[in-house]
């Protein structure tokens, strides 16, 4: 039984970025409730109104894992790893994005998948076999008629954006060798309700998995957790390493009954631990807006970094617009001069010598947070200042 936990009002499409500034109609349905609710079966933590992945994933879409030195470094790590550990002949990745992991295999021995034409063309053309198609049945079988079995398939916060779960686990079970492995990565719900990072929350993260219900999905189509490795990458992630149950070759981990004991300690199989997480999420929204509303009543001016699409949950959550924060900055191509979903908040292009000038800045990429503090380290020395809403509402 799914029951709702959380409630964090009406929201837009997160990835929308508009041109032109306008104000969202509920009756319209440009505008949804965003409600989360928490299996008490199988453990699992989903949005409550889903919407079709046709709305949310076109041929703009926005978001370009390259974007990130952070994301670029640990997917060369893992590369590495699963070159050196699994030795792949053939390796498939569902939601490829721009190609920012695959490109650190050689072409032959890779088949994407992206249902983002925009994106599917980036490794199209730098030559890696792409499918610009959603992932489900009808495609594993094609790429099994095609390719046959695969040795690794990998998918990094992707799964997570997919309704249809079973859908997702019959196809790579279908086409997974019986010595294959399968490894996914996404946020982790325990990082999340410890961080109280709500923003975690938007229309296209379905789920936010634990292990408890990584292990419970899974067991359906004869596939057990055998890793995990706990990530700093997008505000704290799991990285999930699957086998198939009759493959008795590779051991399991102890860091798989670790982490279930982790969140079985820190209450995630309990509804309780929920509705407490939800009354923090209200104190984070006040305090946020306490703090950034008496910097504007001090006559000092905010700016926003990384127009994240959990930048977007926040603002609309908190009722947060152009009268507290100017402008946001960001680096991707097509979320420069157009507006944050839902507000009257532009996006500009970064640029160093603008930021310098403000001495407040909301930081909607906190999963950036030591990367960004990197880059900006002349702005902090010269008494810039950050606001953050994780784990709790202050001024760095
Ligand atoms: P994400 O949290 O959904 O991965 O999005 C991160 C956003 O932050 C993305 O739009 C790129 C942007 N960004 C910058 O603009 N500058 C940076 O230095 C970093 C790390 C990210």
């Amino acid at each position: 039984m799914n029951k709702k936990f959380l409630d964090l009002g009406y929201q837009p499409l997160a990835n929308r970025y508009l041109k032109i500034f306008k104000k969202l109609s509920i009756k319209k349905g440009e505008l949804y409730k965003l409600g989360v609710g928490f299996n008490t079966k199988t453990k699992l933590v989903s949005l409550i109104k889903k919407i079709p992945d046709k709305k949310m994933f076109d041929k703009n879409y926005p978001y370009r894992s390259s974007m990130s030195k952070t994301m670029i470094n640990s997917f060369k790590k893992l590369s590495i790893k699963i070159k050196r550990k699994f030795k792949p002949k053939l390796f498939l990745e569902i939601g490829s994005n721009d190609g920012a992991f695959i490109q650190n295999f050689s072409k032959d021995k890779v088949v994407c998948v992206e249902p983002c034409s925009n994106l599917a063309k980036i490794t199209k053309r730098k030559g890696y076999y792409t499918y610009d198609n959603y992932w489900n049945l009808n495609l594993a079988e094609k790429i099994k008629k095609k390719f046959n079995y695969v040795d690794v398939i990998y998918s990094s916060n992707t799964l997570t954006h997919i309704n249809d779960l079973n859908g997702v686990f019959k196809s790579i079970s279908l086409i997974l060798n019986k010595n294959g492995v399968l490894i996914i990565e996404d946020p982790s719900f325990l990082e999340c309700i410890k961080k109280g990072s709500y923003d975690q929350f938007y229309n296209e993260h379905i789920y936010v998995f634990s292990a408890l219900a990584v292990k419970n999905i899974i067991k359906k189509y004869n596939l057990e957790l055998f890793d995990i490795e706990t990530l700093k990458t997008h505000g704290g992630s799991l990285r999930y390493y699957i086998k198939k149950k009759d493959n008795k070759n590779i051991k399991i981990k102890n860091s798989v009954i670790n982490q279930l004991s982790k969140e079985i300690q820190f209450g995630l199989n309990n509804f309780r631990t929920y509705k407490k997480f939800s009354e923090n999420v209200k104190k984070s929204k006040k305090s946020l807006i306490k703090i950034l509303t008496k910097i504007k009543k001090d006559n000092h001016n905010i700016i926003g970094y990384g127009a994240t699409a959990k930048a977007s949950t926040v603002l609309n959550y908190c009722n947060i617009d152009n009268n507290i924060i100017d402008f946001f900055v960001d680096t991707t191509p097509d979320k420069i001069n157009k507006f944050m979903p839902g507000k009257n908040i532009k996006i500009l292009p970064y640029n160093k010598k603008l930021i310098d000038k403000y001495e407040y800045i909301y930081l909607g990429a906190w999963n950036f947070k030591d990367e960004i503090f990197k880059k900006e380290n002349e702005f902090i020395r010269k008494g810039g200042k950050f606001i953050t809403h994780v784990p709790k509402p202050k001024i760095l």
